[in-house]
């Protein structure tokens, strides 16, 4: 398959250009920045709209896998007004143009979607974003749908190793503390399904290869706050739980609101698609193995 990845400078961007090149597909990438790839990478603003155009023109994929946006909850609560242009317009004119040259769209979304006042949310649950992240992506899933109604809508939540150039994310700088037994608190009472980016990256091409169009959650199938999952790692990867102590993102202080319960239900992923997802601690020892390959390496 001939494969876009857009935001292949980004955290799931670059583990998708790897993934499926490995597995022998034909990936394009492209970012805002320059850089050099052992792939084909186009550089331009995906506001453009005319660049969007011409870029899935040439390209002409059989996929295009959108991973743009600006994934900083703190950032598009500062400026909405630059986050709608990265999150919303650049989502429009990918799917317009998906549409356009006839190329099957997936579109990764989150799940802060909703206000957290309850558990494993499904993909026919009514939404409420309570920050502008989730507002903003709510918009880009609904111009995406409308302008490209059989996309893929992919909501989740992942962890795992990103590229030397990208800021550190939350998975690396836990692993990174606990291996230097820094003291770190972790939330109690923020929960999530995470799934870790290698399991994600191998969903989504089970997905590509059915007819599936619409709404899915690829999570990982264990629920667990932000202390659990810290737990879990230091247990898996024998290190210094002592570090970590409990703590509440009610007494946080943090810019944005941020619910306490994203988990999401993966229910159809194995009912309609019969996936089934992985567990917490499969998705840790995946992780775990990164960070042996990197030492290897
Ligand atoms: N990270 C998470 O934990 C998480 C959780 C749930 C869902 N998600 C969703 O997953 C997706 C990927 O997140 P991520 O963490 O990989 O994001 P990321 O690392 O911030 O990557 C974003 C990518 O978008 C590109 N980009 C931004 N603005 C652009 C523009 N105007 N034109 C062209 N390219 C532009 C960036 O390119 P440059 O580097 O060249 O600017 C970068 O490659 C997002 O849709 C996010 O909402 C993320």
């Amino acid at each position: 398959m001939r494969i876009l990845i857009t935001g292949s400078t980004g955290f799931l961007g670059s583990n998708l250009t790897g993934y499926f090149s490995k597995k022998g597909h034909d990936v394009t990438g492209s970012s805002r920045r320059e850089m050099t790839f052992d792939f084909e990478n186009h550089v331009g603003d995906l506001r453009d709209r005319e660049f969007t155009d011409k870029l899935v023109s040439s390209v002409s994929p059989d996929i295009i896998i959108n991973t743009v946006s600006l994934a900083n909850v703190d950032e598009c609560e500062k400026d909405p007004e630059y986050a709608s242009g990265v999150v919303v317009d650049t989502a429009e004119n990918i799917a317009s143009s998906a549409e356009k040259y006839g190329s099957r769209l997936v579109y990764i979304s989150t799940d802060h979607l909703y206000d957290g006042s309850r558990s494993w949310y499904g993909e026919d649950d009514p939404v409420n974003p309570i920050n502008e992240y989730g507002r903003l992506k709510k918009v880009a899933e609904d111009v995406t749908l409308s302008a490209s109604p059989k996309s893929m809508i992919v909501r989740t939540n992942f962890f795992g190793w990103s590229p030397s150039w990208h800021a550190t994310t939350f998975g690396e700088w836990l692993y990174e503390n606990l291996k230097e037994h820094n003291e770190m608190n972790l939330f109690t009472d923020y929960y999530y399904t995470p799934i870790e980016v290698g399991h994600l990256a191998g969903i989504i091409e089970e997905i590509i290869n059915t007819p599936f169009s619409g709404k899915i959650n690829i999570a990982g199938a264990d629920r667990c706050s932000k202390y659990d999952f810290g737990m879990k790692m230091a247990e898996l990867g024998n290190l210094d739980s002592s570090c970590i102590h409990p703590s509440t993102l009610s007494k946080s202080g943090l810019r944005s609101k941020r619910p306490g319960d994203l988990s999401l239900s993966t229910e159809k992923l194995k009912t309609v698609l019969n996936i089934n997802p992985p567990g917490l601690e499969d998705c840790i020892r995946g992780f775990l193995e990164g960070a042996q390959g990197r030492q290897d390496s």
